[in-house]
């Protein structure tokens, strides 16, 4: 038990949470080197080089990350959902949402950020007039970048605020129910 207590909080998720905060990590390795490149893109220029790399990032997210926010929201979300609503624990501010409502927000924002520059990036590299062209990288860029940094704040909210509110909230009964639950055919 001491030893427990000794441990940092985030030493003392369960390997259910554990797991999503390490993805995170990965995920951000990858947004970083995406960010370089987005503004590499950016200052000098689309090349066939950079335009591969972006093009990579977004199979990433389309592949990893997608998964791990969907895993998330079968897993944990709807337990923690529960335990929000009976203990009336909402966000501040205006509407009266729970932090739960407000990640699942962050996962649909994402996806939508990611589409959109995504597509942004497919037309500027297709278009002929070289001003057009920029302009609608630029875009693509902007958006690109809007989305890295709301996966950023989204990973903070996540490891820093909601998950460790999960491990308070759920039971390890809970959790281990959770995770067998997943593994189940
Ligand atoms: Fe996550
Ligand atoms: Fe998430």
């Amino acid at each position: 038990m001491v030893q427990q207590e000794q441990k940092g909080a985030e030493e003392g998720l369960h390997p259910l949470l554990q797991e999503f905060v390490d993805e995170h990590q990965v995920a951000l390795e990858k947004i970083k080197q995406f960010e370089e490149v987005v503004q590499a893109a950016r200052s000098k220029g689309m090349d066939e080089e950079r335009a591969s790399l972006i093009n990579d990032f977004f199979q990433f997210f389309g592949d990893y990350v997608l998964a791990h926010n969907e895993r998330e929201e079968r897993t944990v979300f709807p337990t923690l959902q529960e335990k929000l609503l009976e203990r009336e624990e909402f966000q501040e501010g205006g509407e009266k949402r729970t932090a739960v409502e407000l990640l699942q927000s962050d996962h649909i924002k994402g996806l939508q950020l990611a589409a959109v520059s995504f597509n942004l990036f497919g037309l500027g590299l297709r278009l002929p007039d070289p001003t057009s062209r920029l302009l609608t990288i630029d875009l693509a860029s902007e958006q690109a970048l809007e989305l890295t940094e709301l996966l950023k704040l989204h990973f903070t909210r996540e490891g820093d605020i909601v998950f460790p509110m999960a491990q308070e909230y759920i039971s390890q009964h809970e959790f281990d129910a959770i995770h067998a639950r997943e593994e189940m055919p």
